[in-house]
């Protein structure tokens, strides 16, 4: 006996299963549909879109997905992950990409070297696609007028090779990490070991080209002065999408000099007289001496079982040992530096030896746009416009000791960096500021019991420095992008502006006003927005 009705209910079915075949399983199918569909409309054949654009299913996607991770953090298997990615070749590419993602509706979030301490480039709480920026790197150096354009995907180590291939004398004033992407490190307003002498990397710009919020390409006449100046330094990915920078070379000798000494706590009693003589010197000595300082809880030599602070101090001159030495003597003899622990050496050189390679690796190593290894980390960021006490020096080795791994770094400023005025570029912290300290813990451990254990180790030496550094606002880094200090949650009203204003006036501090301005008249819809991006002001 037939069971009843099947015979009317089989046709039924069907159209069932059809009906919901018909819907892809998750929403990036369609998202992919939609977005390969409409870049075909607008650039390529779809034979080559398909070659720019990765859904989940194709099996390059991870491996994709991967290449820029810096952070291991952002490595899980519960780290949200992109509908799609999509890998621009040229610039119209780009343009494309940024019309499409906004006639769909699609929340964009750009890559370079994907180097963002938290990962904001390529993770989003929100379903977002990423705009990976890795194919357009081309660097074009021009000696004669002393200028190079690089595209936002190179790596700050291909643009020294680039530059250094064709002269030995020329520079350019960026980070100190080569594998840092120079979308992201030089619209945050990048630094490193010649900011004393040439100040940010921001402050040798001499033009760029964006995608703004409407799918155009703009040139710094096109954009104008406002929008130039908002992506100098304002980070670039509240404004629109950075293809390029012409930077401006700055002049190196051909020997330059480079030391690294180190003193343990509880072996030198000089230890912390000359970290607290180093807060003094080293902003104010001659402007070609560029001084690090690492602070790190370390076990002891001396002392089995026991854990002493080790303060590394690593320099850059540029000049000869000759030269530097005397200088140190007289200003800094607490450091006890002699000719022998300073290498002379050429620029490329000193590349190499503050990215920890050995002397005998040759310059092409800077091509490698792959770290050798990655850790698990977080990084935060505090201003010290006034000397730190040697007691309140003794207090925090105390502290550094009893919380284990968070470490500090202090990188000097003063010399150029206190000549230019704060309002030059939104990168504010220029005179009147001692040093910059970077808060630093890595581990290795996988899990989440491990990261709440050293997340809170860091946050607590923080808030144990509050008293030691600036305040009101207690400034910070754009560059060490910090989630703690403050995020905005929703992307639009006014809400948005005032939480903007939270993480905004420590990053920008009096700048911050002109940035809403800018953002607010150039991407009003607020297309371009991340975690810590600029508000807009209804
Ligand atoms: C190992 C290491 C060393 C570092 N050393 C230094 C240093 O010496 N000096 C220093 O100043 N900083 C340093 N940093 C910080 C670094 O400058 C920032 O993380 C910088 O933002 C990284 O740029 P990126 O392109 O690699 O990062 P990404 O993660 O790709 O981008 C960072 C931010 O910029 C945005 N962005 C990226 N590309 C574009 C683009 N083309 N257009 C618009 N927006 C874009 C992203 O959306 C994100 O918000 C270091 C970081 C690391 C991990
Ligand atoms: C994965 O995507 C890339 C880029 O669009 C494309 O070139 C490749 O053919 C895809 N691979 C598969 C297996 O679909
Ligand atoms: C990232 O995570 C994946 C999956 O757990 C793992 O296979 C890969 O090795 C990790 N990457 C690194 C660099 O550790
Ligand atoms: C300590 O510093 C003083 C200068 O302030 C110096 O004369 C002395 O030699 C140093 N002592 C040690 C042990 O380094
Ligand atoms: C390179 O380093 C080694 C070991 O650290 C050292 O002996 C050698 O003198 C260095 N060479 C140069 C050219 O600096
Ligand atoms: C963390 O690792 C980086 C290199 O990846 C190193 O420069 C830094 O000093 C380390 N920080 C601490 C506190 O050990
Ligand atoms: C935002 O605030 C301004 C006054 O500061 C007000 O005029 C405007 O209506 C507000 N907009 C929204 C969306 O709340």
């Amino acid at each position: 006996m037939k069971p009843p009705m099947a015979s009317t209910l089989w046709p039924l079915l069907l159209l069932l299963v059809l009906f919901l075949l018909s819907f892809n399983p998750g929403a990036s199918d369609t998202s992919y549909d939609g977005l390969v569909r409409c870049l075909s409309k607008r650039v390529l054949p779809p034979s080559q879109v398909s070659k720019i654009v990765y859904q989940p299913t194709n099996s390059s996607f991870t491996t994709v997905l991967n290449a820029y991770v810096r952070n291991l953090r952002f490595n899980t298997s519960t780290t949200p992950k992109p509908l799609i990615i999509v890998t621009p070749l040229v610039e119209s590419h780009v343009s494309a990409a940024v019309v499409c993602a906004r006639a769909l509706g699609l929340h964009i979030k750009i890559r370079s070297g994907g180097h963002d301490y938290e990962g904001i480039s390529y993770v989003s709480d929100d379903p977002f696609i990423i705009l990976d920026m890795f194919n357009l790197r081309s660097i074009d150096v021009n000696i004669q007028d002393e200028s190079a354009w690089v595209q936002a995907g190179a790596t700050l180590g291909e643009l020294y090779y680039r530059i250094w291939e064709k002269s030995k004398v020329y520079a350019y004033p960026a980070g100190i990490c080569p594998t840092v992407g120079v979308g992201g490190h030089v619209s945050g307003g990048g630094y490193g070991n010649l900011l004393r002498k040439y100040g940010l990397a921001v402050d040798n710009l001499l033009d760029a080209r964006i995608v703004d919020a409407r799918g155009r390409i703009l040139d710094r006449r096109s954009m104008g002065e406002d929008l130039f100046w908002a992506i100098s330094g304002g980070g670039g990915a509240s404004f629109g999408v950075v293809l390029a920078y012409r930077v401006k070379l700055v002049p190196v000798p051909e020997t330059v000099t480079v030391f690294r000494v180190e003193m343990y706590l509880d072996e030198k009693v000089n230890t912390t007289d000359m970290v607290y003589k180093w807060q003094m010197v080293a902003p104010s000595t001659d402007v070609d001496l560029f001084m690090r300082m690492l602070i790190q809880p370390v076990s002891s030599r001396v002392q089995k079982g026991k854990k002493t602070i080790r303060a590394s101090v690593l320099a850059e001159f540029l000049g000869p040992a000759d030269r530097l030495v005397p200088i140190l003597d007289k200003e800094l003899p607490e450091l006890g530096l002699k000719k022998e622990s300073c290498m002379e050496m050429s620029w490329i050189q000193s590349v190499l030896w503050w990215a920890n390679f050995d002397n005998s690796t040759a310059p092409t190593v800077l091509l490698d746009r792959a770290p050798a290894s990655l850790n698990f980390l977080k990084r935060k960021s505090d201003y010290v416009q006034n000397p730190i006490s040697k007691a309140d020096l003794q207090g925090l080795w105390n502290k550094l000791i009893s919380l284990g791994k968070s470490g500090l770094v202090f990188n000097a400023y003063g010399g150029r960096m206190s000549e230019i005025a704060a309002t030059a570029t939104p990168f504010p912290h220029r005179a009147g500021n001692l040093y910059k300290i970077q808060h630093s813990i890595n581990w290795s451990e996988k899990g989440t019991d491990a990261e709440k254990n050293y997340l809170s180790q860091i946050r607590e030496a923080y808030r144990y420095m509050e008293p030691l550094v600036s305040s009101n606002p207690r400034s910070a880094f754009l560059n060490y992008r910090d989630l703690d200090i403050g995020v905005t949650t929703n992307g639009n009203g006014n809400d948005s502006y005032a939480q903007g204003l939270v993480y905004g006036l420590k990053y920008f501090n009096g700048n911050f006003d002109r940035l809403v301005r800018i953002k607010t008249a150039v991407d009003p819809t607020n297309f371009f927005r991340n975690e810590q991006s600029i508000p807009v002001k209804l």
